[in-house]
């Protein structure tokens, strides 16, 4: 566990947030780090509430995990703020100096694009706000007086936790498929959602990683536009109780079946260690609530064992429902 990198293998919502809400209950996690900006949500059942966080990290569920927003995240301020008062984290919650904001003119710019549009975005304005980044005229986080309180060095905090062996996450957002270099491109996202680029987000260098968890879901989705290889009709989707909408924009989530070509070019660039497998119980529901490896049916064994054999990955983590501990653990 000490530093642990989560990433998502397909088109974002695999089910990250049910993962990292798992592991920084179980682990007692010390540190959350997230990356990304406001256009992901992470959603996460707690005490039964849901949450849809777009900005503060799933590990919040531990009541001592401090939660830092890396240099190379994106902060949405009024999100922020938002989340921080639900989610009560105030005084264990920070943000690096050098993150850059996200302001409205963006989310304007993003809506206005017929290019942007056309691929379908968020609407959240995370493209033109990178596109300022790298122009180097975007505002960081050290800039907005909402922010004071909360500002510190993030490398340097996750670094020395790491140097004295606490236990640390490193929260990605999206998939590897969305990532704008390995992706579906122009159908990707304005980052690279791969676990390198969430390190260098957070300032951790590779040599500090101990393992990399690639979370993939039973079946796959999409929103937005790009292929989707597999794709079956919503009709369909609804039928085999695959149906989703998006945690944060509502939109219909376009869906498919698992893809094990997909899973082992995930798990490549992720370069995986190990395998957390969410929704199992959608696919077969007579999994649904199960905790134990050896009560699952026949047929979800094999759709396991399959996969393993097809990646050569361990699938360590099995989620069968939506509470963070709805999961069988097989790690040792
Ligand atoms: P943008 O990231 O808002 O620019 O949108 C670009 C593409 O990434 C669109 O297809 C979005 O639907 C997709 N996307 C961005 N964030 C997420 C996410 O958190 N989950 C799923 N898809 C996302
Ligand atoms: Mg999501």
């Amino acid at each position: 566990m000490p530093c642990t990198v989560i990433a998502g293998g397909f088109w974002g919502d695999e089910g990250k947030g049910k993962i990292i809400s798992y592991l920084a209950l179980k682990e007692k996690l010390d540190l959350c780090i997230r990356t990304g900006s406001v256009n992901a949500a992470h959603t996460i059942w707690h005490k039964g509430k849901r949450y849809a966080l777009h900005m503060v990290p799933g590990g919040f569920v531990h009541e001592k995990c401090r939660l830092l927003i890396a240099a190379g995240a994106n902060v949405h301020v009024a999100q922020f703020l938002k989340e921080v008062k639900e989610t009560n984290v105030k005084n264990r919650i920070r943000v690096d100096n050098q993150a850059s904001i996200i302001e409205e003119k963006h989310s304007t710019q993003d809506k206005t694009s017929a290019h942007l549009k056309g691929l379908g975005t968020t609407g959240w304005g995370v493209g033109p706000a990178i596109e300022e980044r790298v122009c180097r005229t975007a505002k960081l986080a050290k800039d907005i007086p909402e922010l004071k309180p909360y500002l510190t060095d993030v490398s340097m905090e996750t670094n020395r936790a790491i140097d004295e062996h606490r236990k640390v996450l490193l929260e990605g957002t999206q998939g590897v498929m969305l990532s704008l270099f390995h992706g579906t491109y122009p159908y990707v996202t304005s980052r690279d959602t791969s676990a390198s680029a969430i390190c260098s987000e957070a300032g951790v260098g590779p040599t500090k990683i101990d393992g990399v968890i690639v979370v993939l879901k039973s079946f796959i989705t999409r929103v937005g536009t790009g292929p989707l290889p597999g794709e079956i009709p919503k009709e369909e989707a609804l039928k085999r109780g695959w149906f989703e909408t998006a945690a944060g924009t509502g939109r219909d989530r376009r869906s498919a079946p698992f893809n094990s070509e997909l899973a082992k070019k995930a798990i490549m660039i992720n370069g995986a260690t190990q395998v957390a497998l969410t929704k199992l119980d959608c696919v077969y529901p007579e999994c649904k609530g199960v905790k134990d490896y050896q009560e699952l049916s026949k047929e979800a064994k094999q759709f396991i064992s399959n996969i393993e054999k097809q990646t050569r990955t361990p699938i360590v983590l099995i989620g069968t429902g939506p509470e963070a501990l709805d999961i069988i653990d097989r790690r040792k």
